[in-house]
């Protein structure tokens, strides 16, 4: 028991990081809308960097963590503490390409553990995962050499779905397949990753055939995802299940508009496409792995409750409001869509806490009195 507690408190500094960087990445996300919100110390960097914030940041360390924990070699580890300290440098405001470089040096890192991962392991969702570490790597890189950031996103979004989909993998495995399963999977990588790498030479192109991998790889989930069997069992299961095929269904929407609206650069419509996305897709996907990953990372015990459907329902709301906003050009639903995602967000922060503070109460079975 006191190894595990040992353990617990190694990992909070980098979870703490991660957290750290969630914050103030929406913070700045929020004055961006733009909403009237101080900037504490007058920081700037909250709001320019809000996009590496929340990628790199947050969900780097926080997947770099989780694979750690998994791994349990010490070395595992300095990938989530170079991505968190560059992070955390930008967040107390330092500026140049020092930060950068840890952050870009630690996802080269993480990638160098995927591929030990794979020489354990030599799968599909291993070297899926892999080639989605790789992506952020890549995309990293970019960054640190000047590019701009509408020109980094192809690859950040890379990095998350691959490691999606490779977990997904990894979590049906032991299903059985189609034999269209994998042939299928295969052409829509290919499509996506294709599309990615394009959208480096040729913009325009390039987006719209990522955009096409993404309603390919949507099409795939939704088809062949554990998830809609699961679906029909009570709990958890069907839990999990909501939240991963309403992304899927915000990952197809992502991929549309991604072809319909390419160049993005900036503005209503580059925010529509990344927040279905980042928002729609990869923060249903947090909420419906949380209440196994947490406790993993954390070595507490796993806890669902009902009260968990309200944030899900909130976050998906708010989406629907900012990104249809967004294509409508309408501010005012925009900034609200805006306001409310980031609520949804501390909603999902307080129901997880309360979920390992606060013990389920069993129901009390009533006597029967005839
Ligand atoms: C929680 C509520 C959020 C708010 C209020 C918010 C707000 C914004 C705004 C206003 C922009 C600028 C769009 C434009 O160019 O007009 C933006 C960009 C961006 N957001 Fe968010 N966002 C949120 C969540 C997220 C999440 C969860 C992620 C990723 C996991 C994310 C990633 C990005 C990225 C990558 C950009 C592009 C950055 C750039 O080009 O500088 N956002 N966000």
């Amino acid at each position: 028991m006191a190894a595990e507690g040992r353990k617990r408190i190694g990992r909070a500094p980098l979870l703490l990081m991660g957290m750290g960087c969630l914050v103030a990445g929406v913070w700045g996300g929020l004055v961006r809308l733009p909403l009237n919100m101080p900037l504490p110390g007058g920081n700037a960097n909250w709001l320019s960097f809000h996009g590496p914030l929340m990628v790199c940041g947050f969900l780097g360390t926080v997947i770099g963590l989780e694979r750690a924990v998994g791994l349990r070699g010490w070395w595992t580890y300095v990938a989530p503490l170079l991505t968190g300290m560059g992070a955390s440098m930008v967040v107390a405001g330092m500026m140049g390409r020092v930060p950068v470089a840890f952050i870009a040096a630690g996802s080269l890192w993480f990638w160098v553990v995927t591929l030990w991962v794979v020489k354990l392991q030599r799968v599909t969702f291993t070297m899926v995962m892999s080639a989605g570490a790789l992506a952020w790597a890549v995309g990293n890189v970019c960054w640190w050499a000047g590019w701009p950031f509408n020109r980094v996103v192809p690859w950040w979004i890379a990095f998350l779905a691959l490691t999606i989909v490779g977990e997904r993998l990894d979590l049906s495995r032991f299903q059985k397949q189609s034999k269209w399963s994998r042939p299928l999977l295969y052409a829509a990588l290919g499509l996506f990753v294709g599309g990615v790498v394009l959208a480096s030479i040729k913009q325009v192109p390039g987006e719209r055939l990522t955009g096409l991998g993404l309603l390919a790889l949507a099409g795939w989930l939704g088809r062949f995802d554990l998830a809609r069997r699961t679906i029909r069992q009570p709990g958890l299961p069907r839990f999990m299940a909501v939240c991963l095929l309403a992304g899927y269904v915000w990952l197809a929407l992502a991929g549309l508009l991604m072809t319909v609206f390419s160049p993005l650069e900036s503005g209503l419509r580059y925010d529509a496409t990344l927040h279905s996305f980042f928002l729609g897709f990869v923060f249903s996907m947090i909420f419906g792995h949380a209440p196994v990953i947490f406790p993993a990372v954390l070595v507490l015990q796993p806890s669902f409750r009902l009260t968990f459907y309200s944030h899900v329902v909130l976050l998906h709301l708010a989406v629907l409001l900012r990104v249809g906003s967004d294509v409508v050009k309408w501010g005012p639903g925009r900034q609200w869509g805006g306001i409310a995602s980031a609520l949804a967000i501390g909603l999902f922060l307080a129901n997880t806490i309360t979920s390992f503070v606060v013990p389920v109460r069993p129901k009390v079975k009533l006597a029967r009195t005839v």
